[in-house]
């Protein structure tokens, strides 16, 4: 809550709402404000070592904005003092802090040195925005608000997970990523370590892992749903040393963020299988995984592999002092073991009913040697499937469902659903989009995911540790493109975990985002700018010529600058105020600027004003609500679909159903042909229609079958199918697109309905 007292005559502006992230608990806006220059000092406790190995870490980030450093002194009472202090006694909660900024002091109280940590990082953020930024000429003093805060996060476990198999980062790339992790007071990271791709870390039993696990000969091009599969030839891998990954431990210790590794099992093993063959169900030989997907060789649960695993785990409890390992457990294809001998045989010596139970005996073995250990297991959610391991932690990823089952039965759960928690799903239908998997997690669907589901029993909630973001990295090569899909929606991630829901608000949110951004850029963190992303809408116009545009961005700090003549826009172009109609065929060029700097990409829309465009339509059947959000009139508004991707607000989606349209021109006309556009995506279930019909009316009560077109069929992602017309007169025109039913077999989807998607419908 901000509260605010007293009368304001600000000697200097102060940004409201004060852009932390996540948003403190409680906070007070006290009058005046503390100047931080070069002779402020740290007032420690020399006794505690933690509090000189924290000053020295602030020092740091210091030092590397600004170029000096805080002396450390232990008088408590002298002015201009940051004044640290630890009540290891006191009730608050362990990583909890009271920040206190008055004329004179600073001061950071805790009862952990997490606490103080935090408050630090508090701190960072009430520091002008200048104060990060390196080309901000050097100032003398830097002024902060007086204010009080008392913090203190919601859940215990704030995550995020790197996949560092299907693409590598060094050792430096991952202290950069933690670095921003602390930023945002996460302090759980998940180091997703071993996949078919790639075998990442140093096993000293087992060097094969590493010499021949580590490599592969080539990656595929492009998305794994192309074809034809196109590779790019080239040798790829790497690893971490032990020596590395205690490095990254320590460092990451150093900002208060456990480490947990994730060491693959039974399934996602094949290199490990390439550099040791003895552990699969067949002979091999395997190569290590050179495209992305579910792979069918697997761990064989004998005892070899159970001993293997054993040694590899005893060498990974070493190097990691966290409570849990993580043994992933998910997407195992049973193919191998439906087909082994010794499997069949050992399914019934344990009595166990099916390949599922298999997977769950092979896991309660882990789990087992991991409890005898010392270490709690963490898993997907299929380790549900076949029987829950006694102690085990869930990872629900499929949606929520595993996460409340695990609860309800007593286990703990950490809720990291794709729907909200997959950051390498596409955050935009923007078309400069960068290649990513698949799916749509915008910033404002993270910022409202609530980690504790409705249909959770109270008693129940207590086991919902938090929420983790998942970054898999098929389709995220460097870093620079890696901070481009986790930030800003791990910012609002960061708000859901630790912040009062009650004050979840998005519009502040934003509003603190565009301090952030700038915040988080001045620290080499390569931030989407989706929030100054132009969305257009289109409306009929009010006359019944030509197509109302109107432009929109999530944020409302930019002034939108445009043309209609392609030119690309700058300061001095048009500024968008109001809705306006296009009559003409036009290449609208729009772009985001804040205080004359452009924050965003220059956005490019072609307008092709035909007959259809702007006018009336109706459908029989409304689109399925997820492909819906384009509303109808993005069927005839002039503007093509993205060619490549079915997300964006062009496309509108049916599923299992047909698509029928009739479209009023407004005025009888003579018609020379009809354009329709449909997505064609068979391994996304997306199916050209069976058949197309179209009929012609003057009067909106008889029709005139004009068409009936089969044997639809295209070598592209858009079909374009052109019906000409003989200059027949008509004011109506009515157009049937019959789905293509259920899936055929052999085919991704089989027996499920198809999806038919259609876009433009040109008419001239
Ligand atoms: C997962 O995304 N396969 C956990």
């Amino acid at each position: 809550m901000l509260h605010q007292f007293g009368s304001h005559e600000w000697d200097y502006a102060i940004q409201q709402p004060i852009p932390i992230i996540p948003l403190p608990q409680e906070m007070t806006l006290g009058e005046g404000h503390f100047e931080l220059n070069k002779q402020t000092k740290w007032v420690i406790d020399p006794e505690v070592s933690d509090m000189r190995v924290l000053t020295k870490l602030f020092n740091e980030t210091i030092q590397q904005a600004r170029g000096f450093e805080l002396a450390v002194d232990t008088d408590k009472n002298a002015s201009n003092r940051i004044v640290l202090s630890v009540d290891s006694a006191s009730k608050m909660n362990p990583e909890g802090y009271e920040l206190k900024v008055s004329k004179e002091q600073i001061s950071i109280h805790a009862s952990h040195a997490a606490g103080l940590f935090y408050g630090w990082q508090t701190l960072r953020q009430l520091l002008p925005v200048e104060f990060e930024q390196s080309s901000q000429m050097d100032s003398t003093s830097w002024v902060i608000p007086c204010v009080e805060i008392k913090d203190e996060p919601r859940f215990s476990y704030r995550g995020m997970h790197l996949d560092v198999a299907r693409h590598f980062f060094s050792v430096d790339e991952v202290k950069r990523y933690l670095d921003a992790m602390a930023m945002h007071k996460f302090n759980t990271f998940h180091w997703h370590l071993t996949e078919d791709q790639g075998w990442r870390i140093e096993i000293k039993q087992y060097p094969k892992l590493t010499e021949i696990g580590a490599f592969r000969k080539e990656t595929l091009i492009g998305h794994a749903n192309d074809a034809p599969e196109k590779f790019d030839g080239k040798r790829y891998g790497g690893y971490y040393t032990q020596e590395d990954i205690k490095e990254v431990v320590a460092y990451a210790k150093e900002r208060f963020i456990e480490v947990i590794p994730e060491i693959e099992m039974p399934g996602h093993s094949q290199a490990a299988l390439a550099a040791y063959p003895e552990l699969a169900c067949t002979e091999g030989p395997f190569e290590v995984a050179t495209k992305w997907g579910i792979f069918e060789e697997v761990y064989c649960p004998t005892e070899t592999t159970f001993t293997f695993l054993e040694n590899v785990l005893t060498e990974v409890i070493e190097l990691f002092p966290s409570t849990y390992i993580h043994i992933g457990g998910d997407e195992c294809p049973k193919i191998r073991w439906k087909k082994s001998a010794f499997c069949q045989q050992l399914m019934k010596e344990q009595g166990l009913k099916n390949e599922q139970e298999l997977q769950s005996y092979f896991i309660k073995r882990i789990e087992a040697f991991l409890n005898k250990n010392q270490k709690q297991l963490i898993g997907w959610d299929e380790i549900l499937e076949g029987g829950l391991s006694p102690n085990a932690t869930v990872m629900s990823w499929r949606g929520t469902k595993g996460g409340i089952e695990a609860a309800e039965q007593g286990h703990d759960v950490i809720m990291t659903p794709t729907s909200h928690c997959y950051f390498d799903y596409y955050q935009s239908d923007g078309k400069e989009e960068p290649l990513a998997i698949g799916g749509y997690t915008p910033l404002k669907k993270v910022y409202h995911f609530e980690p504790i589901p409705k249909e959770l029993d109270k008693e129940a909630h207590k086991h919902i540790l938090g929420a983790q973001c998942n970054l898999w990295t098929e389709y995220i090569p460097t870093i620079d493109h890696l901070f481009y899909m986790a930030y800003p929606r791990a910012s609002a991630l960061s708000e859901v975990l630790w912040s009062d829901p009650a004050q979840r608000d998005y519009n502040s949110f934003l509003s603190r985002l565009n301090t952030h951004l700038i915040r988080l850029q001045n620290n080499e963190i390569n931030t989407a700018n989706h929030i100054y992303e132009i969305k257009l809408s289109t409306n009929q116009a009010p006359n019944n010529k030509g197509v109302q545009v109107a432009l929109h961005t999530e944020s409302d700090a930019p002034a939108l600058h445009m043309t209609l003549d392609g030119t690309d826009p700058n300061m001095m172009s048009n500024t968008y105020t109001y809705p306006f109609t296009v009559y003409e065929n036009a290449t609208l060029k729009m772009a985001p600027f804040i205080e004359s700097k452009q924050v965003g990409d220059i956005q490019e829309v072609k307008m092709y004003i035909h007959k259809a465009a702007g006018r009336a339509i109706e459908l029989t059947t409304p689109p399925h609500e997820k492909y819906s959000f384009g509303g109808k009139q993005a069927l005839v508004n002039g503007i093509l679909g993205n060619q490549n991707r079915y997300g964006d607000a062009e496309w509108l989606g049916w599923w299992g159903e047909d698509f029928e349209a009739v479209i009023d021109l407004g005025s009888v006309q003579k018609l020379k042909y009809i354009h329709l556009f449909f997505f064609n995506g068979p391994t996304q279930w997306i199916y050209l229609p069976s058949k197309i019909e179209y009929w012609l009316s003057t009067d909106g009560e008889n029709y005139k079958l004009e068409g009936t077109i089969t044997d639809i069929s295209s070598t592209t992602k858009v079909a374009f199918i052109e019906n000409l017309l003989d200059y027949e007169e008509a004011q109506y025109v009515k157009i049937k697109a019959t789905n293509f039913g259920k899936i055929p077999e052999g085919k991704q989807g089989a027996g499920y309905d198809a999806w038919l998607f259609v876009d433009e419908i040109i008419i001239e």
